[in-house]
């Protein structure tokens, strides 16, 4: 496929990082994300049908990487309960020009894929884990998982040698804000890189409350109180965790800080959906429909045309209009996480 220069969005903003959510479907109900008591038995999840198959995933990813994306995160839901996920995987990794290939997961599911999924060409995996406490985090997961599950996953992806792993830790305030220091010192040493990510507003089902938030500058001053930490460089622009290591060389940890901070400036991700829709922000209430053109016979340079065109018009920055909106924001139809991945 023929390279084209990226379109640039009315920001300025390139076309960088390419996130694919394979599934709707999760084996947890974490409370902000997926909360057990709207997403039941009797909750529809989308038809086999409705979603893209792998081949014509991988046909929008060439084009995607065709404008220069060189980042694709494979995710969800969660990416492994769909079958045979190595095998897009492997279609992901003979694209010429993916030179980064991850996949986020909640982990539990890693030991029994981590080889194949190494095999097949992925490069790392992210693992979310919330607490190592088990009552903190079953009750986070909703499904009463113990975090020993995640943890064997997190071994086995090291030992497939799906590294440097990182585990990213959502944080809600008189949830598992007492817990973070645990997390910290259980990883430092070890090579993984925690997160500490921000609770954010995402979609419109998890009762989502300002209040919740713990600022990632107040979690900074807790872990540095115990074990002493300074600020690194950024490894790329637009990064979206800030980066800090250990003063006594053990390691780094990192901070999204999507509500106290936001990253919108350089937001070069785009995000397609299970069922082929395209959102270029985590909060857009739409997406744009590929799987018609796909489905209807379009050739590349007409999906291109297509995608060029959604991507020129991009204005979103919603966690920089977050505080204007004041209120409005949460009022607003968005799109689940689950629907659409980290
Ligand atoms: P690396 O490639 O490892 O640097 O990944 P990443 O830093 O992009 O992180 P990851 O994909 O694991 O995202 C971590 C979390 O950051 C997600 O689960 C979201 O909570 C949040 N996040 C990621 N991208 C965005 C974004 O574009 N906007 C906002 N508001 N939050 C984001
Ligand atoms: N706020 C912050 N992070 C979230 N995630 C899911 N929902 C939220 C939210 N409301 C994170 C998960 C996981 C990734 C897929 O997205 O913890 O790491
Ligand atoms: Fe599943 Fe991830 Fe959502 Fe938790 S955050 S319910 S693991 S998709
Ligand atoms: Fe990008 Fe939207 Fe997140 Fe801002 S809020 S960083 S524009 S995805």
């Amino acid at each position: 496929m023929s390279q084209t220069d990226s379109p640039i969005d009315t920001l300025g903003r390139p076309l960088h990082d390419l996130r694919i959510s394979v599934t709707d479907r999760c084996n947890f109900r974490c409370t902000y994300c997926m909360p057990a008591e709207l997403f039941g038995e009797a909750y529809h999840f989308l038809p086999r049908a409705e979603l893209l198959t792998y081949e014509e995933i991988a046909r929008l990813a060439a084009i995607f990487v065709g404008f220069g994306v060189s980042k694709v995160r494979v995710t969800g839901g969660e990416p492994l309960v769909r079958q045979d996920v190595d095998k897009l995987v492997g279609m992901l990794h003979r694209i010429a020009g993916v030179e980064d290939l991850t996949l986020t997961t909640n982990g539990v599911l890693l030991p029994e894929h981590a080889e194949r999924l190494k095999a097949a060409g992925l490069d790392r995996v992210t693992v979310s884990l919330d607490s190592l406490d088990p009552e903190v985090f079953g009750a986070m997961n909703g499904k009463g998982v113990a975090p020993e599950a995640v943890l064997a996953g997190i071994d086995a992806a090291e030992r497939a040698g799906l590294h440097p792993i990182k585990v990213n830790t959502v944080v809600e305030r008189g949830v598992n804000d007492h817990t973070v220091v645990d997390v910290a010192r259980h990883f430092k040493g070890t090579g993984h890189i925690v997160r500490f990510i921000e609770y954010m507003d995402v979609g419109n089902l998890n009762g989502w409350k300002r209040d919740r938030v713990v600022a990632s500058s107040e979690l900074a001053s807790m872990i540095d109180a115990v074990f002493p930490i300074e600020p690194l460089e950024p490894s790329y622009r637009g990064e979206v965790a800030e980066r800090w290591r250990y003063r006594d060389g053990s390691g780094e940890i990192g901070f999204i800080s999507s509500v106290t901070q936001p990253f919108c400036g350089d937001c070069m991700r785009v995000r397609l959906s299970p069922e082929g829709r395209v959102y270029t922000c985590l909060f857009a209430s739409l997406g744009h429909d590929l799987k018609t053109p796909l489905r209807s016979g379009a050739s590349d340079d007409e999906l291109r045309d297509t995608i060029a065109g959604i991507w020129r018009v991009r204005d979103d920055r919603y966690s920089e209009q977050r505080a204007a909106l004041a209120g409005a924001g949460e009022a607003r139809h968005k799109i689940e996480m689950f629907q659409i991945g980290g």
